[in-house]
């Protein structure tokens, strides 16, 4: 039976390369071609660090985190469920992660607010807004909504639902002690109807990554992938081998992997 013994021959000769090549791949460089997977979520990678991507992959506040198939991210004291990340448009569609958990009365008062060097809105977003610790006798004019707020710690037991612009309210918004504004999708909202505020706020919004967005791209023609250089506080770039073209050795490199700035 020759054919048999040349398969097993072929055989071995396969499980003898893929032996060579694991080690082969994993010193290649410092893990910055890892990308970034969890659910849904598929091959993110620079300005992102966080899970198989180590933190000199990505901007320090840009960290990613996979929790039982969703992905979480962090911005300005936030912590938002990320529900698409598209590379190539460089968006993330982001949800509140507090106002998913725990309806809208959230125990802790935080804006959304974006760290302006890192993300822009996505071109089309609405702002619903939140209105808490009112008057006892305050009326919105329509269209708002109002739900209760169980034990929230207020004196006033309801939140208040406006949807746009804030300057149309009248004077009642600011006998609130507290207001929260948290961007959506939807366009046409009818804020007195609790499960469509739900349902739009689990659709989340739109921001677009802008970080060390050029110099990565000059990186990657190059032939490296984009890190970040967390106490120079710039954009670098990992290279497999030195075929990086303009590539300058950095001697803080960390031993066993090739770092230039190409
Ligand atoms: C990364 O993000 C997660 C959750 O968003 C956080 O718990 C963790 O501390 C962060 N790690 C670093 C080093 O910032
Ligand atoms: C949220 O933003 C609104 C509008 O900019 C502001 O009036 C309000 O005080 C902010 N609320 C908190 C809790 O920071
Ligand atoms: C360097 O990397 C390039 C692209 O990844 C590859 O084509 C080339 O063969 C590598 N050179 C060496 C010496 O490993």
């Amino acid at each position: 039976m020759p054919s048999l013994s040349i398969i097993l021959h072929i055989l071995q000769f396969i499980i003898l390369l893929k032996l060579i090549q694991i080690p082969l791949y994993l010193c290649s460089n410092e893990g910055c071609e890892n990308l970034f997977s969890c659910g849904n979520i598929k091959q993110i990678g620079f300005p992102f660090w966080g899970e198989n991507r180590p933190k000199g992959c990505g901007y320090p506040l840009l960290n990613l985190t996979c929790i039982s198939d969703i992905s979480y991210i962090t911005i300005n004291d936030v912590k938002y469920q990320v529900l698409e990340a598209n590379p190539i448009l460089q968006t993330l569609r982001i949800t509140r992660e507090d106002y998913l958990q725990e309806g809208l009365c959230p125990s802790k008062h935080v804006n959304t607010t974006l760290d302006t060097d890192l993300f822009v809105y996505g071109s089309y977003y609405n702002n619903l807004n939140f209105f808490y610790d009112c008057p006892p006798s305050i009326t919105f004019p329509s269209p708002s909504g109002h739900f209760p707020c169980p034990s929230n710690g207020y004196s006033d037991d309801f939140v208040y639902t406006w949807f746009g612009s804030t300057s149309n309210i009248g004077p009642q918004a600011f006998s609130c002690q507290e207001s929260m504004v948290v961007p959506i999708l939807s366009s046409l909202f009818d804020v007195s109807d609790f499960a469509k505020i739900q349902n739009a706020i689990k659709d989340g919004f739109v921001v677009k990554w802008i970080a060390g967005i050029e110099d990565c791209v000059k990186c990657q023609k190059s032939g490296g992938f984009c890190g970040y250089d967390w106490i120079l506080k710039h954009t670098t770039c990992y290279c497999r081998n030195q075929s990086c073209s303009n590539s300058v050795p950095d001697s803080n490199a960390h031993p066993g992997m090739s770092k230039y700035f190409c």
